[in-house]
């Protein structure tokens, strides 16, 4: 079944977030729609959904495997008044939310091992399910508006993930044998992105760093993050500890010495 905006729209408790949706059958990457709705002057809170993507984009200049009605592919308009600095927080705000609604939505499935891989990436069993991509408007008076893109694969069978993908990528649907209903998630999401984004803006990063360490499925483990900076590649490895007052993943090296990681992937080891 396509997505249903009366089915979101009607048990949508939250007050900006969602309260506009712009739905499409098919876009080139509902981030890109996203940003031309902005510059057009949309409100805080739109959302634009698609049911596929031609050219869904993921970090670090991936593709994200789109395929048609079975799967969550939206974005969401932010206008917050912070620095562009702070703008990279709001994805870790996401990851939290994302996290939330996926854990609600498996709960009475009794799955259990879902969690976050820094900064983004939300894994069961340590295959990743959902994917945060956060990308920003700035001008000389500062920031304009972020955009927040989110894909979840809901939907979608075994066979329709690419071999390439088949190792690393799962769908709630995989871990449960059920399908779930996309509209439930895209309400849960919404509701949970706003909540969050409130208590940032009135709280500042510390209640978000805390939930987000709960809900990590790093911390403890010992992880190698691979990074790559004008071509050249290089990694670091250890303990994963937590995340810095800046959003930046704190690993312990086997010498004892705690660096910051601010960019890269974080592989489990
Ligand atoms: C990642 O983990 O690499 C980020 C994936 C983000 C994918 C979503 S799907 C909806 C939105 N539109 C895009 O083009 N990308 C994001």
């Amino acid at each position: 079944m396509p997505i249903n905006k009366n089915l979101i729209n009607s048990h949508l408790d939250t007050d900006f977030i969602g309260r506009k949706i712009h739905l499409f059958d098919k876009l080139t990457s509902t981030n890109e729609k996203a940003h031309e709705l902005a510059m057009a002057g949309a409100p805080e809170g739109t959302a634009v959904i698609a049911e596929s993507q031609t050219s869904g984009k993921g970090r670090r200049g991936r593709v994200w495997f789109s395929p048609s009605g079975r799967n969550i592919y939206t974005s969401i308009i932010l206008r917050p008044s912070i620095s562009p600095e702070d703008a990279p927080k709001l994805t870790l705000v996401a990851a939290v939310a994302l996290a939330e609604a996926i854990i609600e939505s498996l709960k009475s499935f009794g799955v259990h091992s879902t969690g976050i891989k820094w900064p983004n990436d939300i894994l069961i069993d340590k295959k990743k399910c959902a994917g945060i991509l956060t990308e920003m408007k700035i001008n000389s008076d500062g920031l304009v508006f972020v955009i927040i893109g989110i894909g979840i694969n809901v939907n979608m069978d075994l066979c329709d993930i690419p071999t390439e993908l088949k190792t690393d990528a799962t769908s709630l649907s995989i871990e449960l044998g059920d399908t779930l209903s996309r509209e439930g998630i895209l309400q849960s999401l919404y509701s949970k992105i706003e909540n969050w984004y409130k208590r940032y803006l009135s709280e500042g990063f510390l209640p978000i760093k805390e939930r987000w360490e709960v809900l990590s499925a790093i911390k403890g483990a010992f992880v190698r993050a691979a990074s790559s900076v004008d071509g050249l590649h290089s990694y670091e490895e250890g303990e994963a500890l937590g995340l810095d007052d800046e959003g930046e993943l704190l690993i312990k090296k086997d010498d004892g010495t705690v660096i910051a990681v601010r960019t890269g992937d974080i592989a489990i080891l």
